[in-house]
């Protein structure tokens, strides 16, 4: 082989190297059995990524984040998956209202997971200093008997406070 292919050969492969890293680093997710656990979950409805889908549920890219880093709305996310919700919300000015189903039959492990891939890997530009969501956290809202209902009254208050709509 002539000094010249030997360079181009190094060139493709380095090239081929950083197109492979690129890849890695946009796609590394911080936590991947929670990714797991909202692909065969919680994806059917809010789709894959938490990009919603318009009349059925909403996107969980940028309030989830807002309330995780909240004293206030912090607990909203656990109450929301053990309790389910109904009644028309808002978000990023649009309407749902259909319903959320409640989680209780996964381990507070798998919510506390499944709760900080969405916080995390769903909404790095808003989560703030949110510490992630502990199993001791999730035992706590599922020791509360709250209805969806309730879950509804607390997002509202909640929404409004931290002036979301
Ligand atoms: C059957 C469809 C469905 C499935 C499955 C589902 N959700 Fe939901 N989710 C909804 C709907 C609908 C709402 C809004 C409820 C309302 O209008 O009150 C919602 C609301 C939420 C909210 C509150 C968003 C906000 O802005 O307050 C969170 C958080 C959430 N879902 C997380 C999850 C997670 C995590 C899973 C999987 C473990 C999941 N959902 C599975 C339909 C679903």
């Amino acid at each position: 082989m002539t000094t010249s292919a030997l360079k181009s050969l190094g060139t493709a492969a380095l090239f081929a190297l950083g197109m492979a890293s690129g890849m890695v680093r946009a796609e590394a997710i911080h936590f991947p059995a929670g990714k797991a656990t909202f692909d065969a979950r919680c994806a059917v409805c809010h789709q894959a990524g938490g990009k919603g889908q318009d009349g059925l549920a909403p996107p969980l890219t940028a309030y989830p984040g807002h309330y995780a880093a909240s004293a206030q709305g912090r607990h909203q996310l656990p109450d929301t998956v053990l309790h389910g919700m109904y009644g028309e919300i808002h978000v990023a000015d649009k309407t749902y209202n259909f319903k959320m189903p409640n989680f209780d039959s996964l381990s507070d492990d798998e919510l506390a997971q499944v709760l900080n891939y969405v916080v995390f890997d769903l909404n790095a530009s808003s989560h703030g200093s949110a510490k992630p969501f502990t199993t001791a956290e999730i035992k706590a809202a599922r020791a509360k008997s709250m209805d969806a209902g309730a879950v509804y009254a607390q997002r509202t208050a909640v929404t409004k406070a931290l002036g979301l709509r």
